[in-house]
């Protein structure tokens, strides 16, 4: 059985892209998989959070993802910070990185923008981090939304210099698993950016945990065109809005982006948004409710992320321990 590595930053609430392009596969991958799930606190504070907030995110995304489907029994959920086998890890990755290799990562120029230079060397080393945790369980395969694609190259870069640099075959490849519809959702303010949970304003994503009538004025609320829809997914090209309410709707009602169009050809967005709230509401609502009963035991949450630690640190354990000695580490 081939072992699944996959990460999500406690950085906010989990938002629909972060449902469509990873979590649902997440879930979906149970059945045939080993799984090994992570709240990555630890990429999270390479942008400055709020402790309290961290914190209270850290078991909000744990009920997100219990109340998701992520069966935390039979796999494996925990929070980054609790396993040190991804620091030690890590820092012999930035030290096989190329300065070169993480110029060209184009999440950190997105999000370090022009003020470059104020941005912590944590947020610069992500990647390196990233690849630690993939190579620490030895995983093969990484279930991520697009935008994730650069950083698994990297880490398949890494892993290859590492092996080469110390004459071993230790750390094995891994492949990207990019869900084949919704990889990228956007913004529902700005067909152009993606949707993102650190997104200054709430109304450019739906939250895991919004309530229907949220749910709905959100999308109410969601910029448009004036046009009415085409009858094919090729005919809305240069409508970046409309292209991601067509989207959304098919990812989630599990139907193609042209049997959308079929349905709702000639409509315009009114009748259109008011179809896309009943679709996403039957998929959030539930989550949302459950993640609510969930949060009210909050021990609970603790003693599923310690008992995750627990289990991943067995495995990584011996891994990132074998990596030190191959390096020349007295151990
Ligand atoms: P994060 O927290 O930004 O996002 C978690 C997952 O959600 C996907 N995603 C999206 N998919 C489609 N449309 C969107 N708008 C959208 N926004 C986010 C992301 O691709 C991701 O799969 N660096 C990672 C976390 C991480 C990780 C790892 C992932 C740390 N270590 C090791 C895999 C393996 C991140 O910031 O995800």
């Amino acid at each position: 059985m081939q072992r699944i590595f996959s990460g999500i930053q406690p950085s906010g609430i989990p938002q629909l892209g972060n449902y469509l392009g990873a979590i649902r596969n997440w879930v979906n991958l149970q059945a045939d998989h080993e799984c090994v799930f992570c709240l990555v606190d630890m990429h999270a504070i390479t942008v400055w959070q709020d402790p309290q907030k961290l914190h209270e995110q850290t078991l909000a995304q744990t009920a997100i993802l219990l109340a998701s489907g992520i069966d935390a029994q039979k796999h494996i959920l925990f929070n980054q910070s609790a396993v040190s086998a991804h620091a030690r890890l890590a820092w012999i990755f930035n030290c096989v990185s190329r300065l070169g290799w993480l110029n060209r990562m184009t999440q950190f120029k997105d999000k370090a923008g022009k003020d470059r230079e104020n941005h912590s060397s944590g947020l610069y080393v992500y990647p390196n981090l990233m690849a630690a945790d993939i190579m620490a369980y030895k995983a093969t395969r990484v279930p991520v939304g697009e935008d994730q694609k650069q950083h698994l190259e990297l880490a398949n870069d890494i892993a290859q210099k590492f092996n080469h640099d110390y004459g071993v075959e230790f750390f094995p490849q891994v492949e990207a698993l990019i869900p084949p519809a919704a990889a990228r959702v956007m913004s529902l303010r700005d067909g152009t950016r993606k949707m993102s949970k650190s997104d200054p304003s709430a109304q450019s994503r739906i939250e895991m945990t919004d309530d229907a009538d949220t749910i709905a004025l959100k999308i109410r609320r969601a910029k448009t065109d004036s046009e009415v829809l085409p009858d094919t997914f090729d005919a809305l090209e240069g409508r970046p809005e409309a292209r991601n309410l067509v989207t959304i709707y098919a990812a989630l009602a599990d139907i193609s982006v042209n049997d959308v169009l079929a349905r709702h050809q000639g409509e315009g967005f009114g009748p259109f948004k008011q179809a896309l709230s009943d679709v996403v509401i039957s998929a959030i609502d539930p989550i949302a409710k459950e993640t609510q009963r969930l949060l009210q035991d909050k021990a609970h949450l603790v003693s599923v992320l310690r008992s995750g630690a627990e289990r991943a640190q067995a495995i990584a354990e011996p891994v990132v321990t074998e990596a030190e000695k191959i390096v020349g580490f007295v151990k």
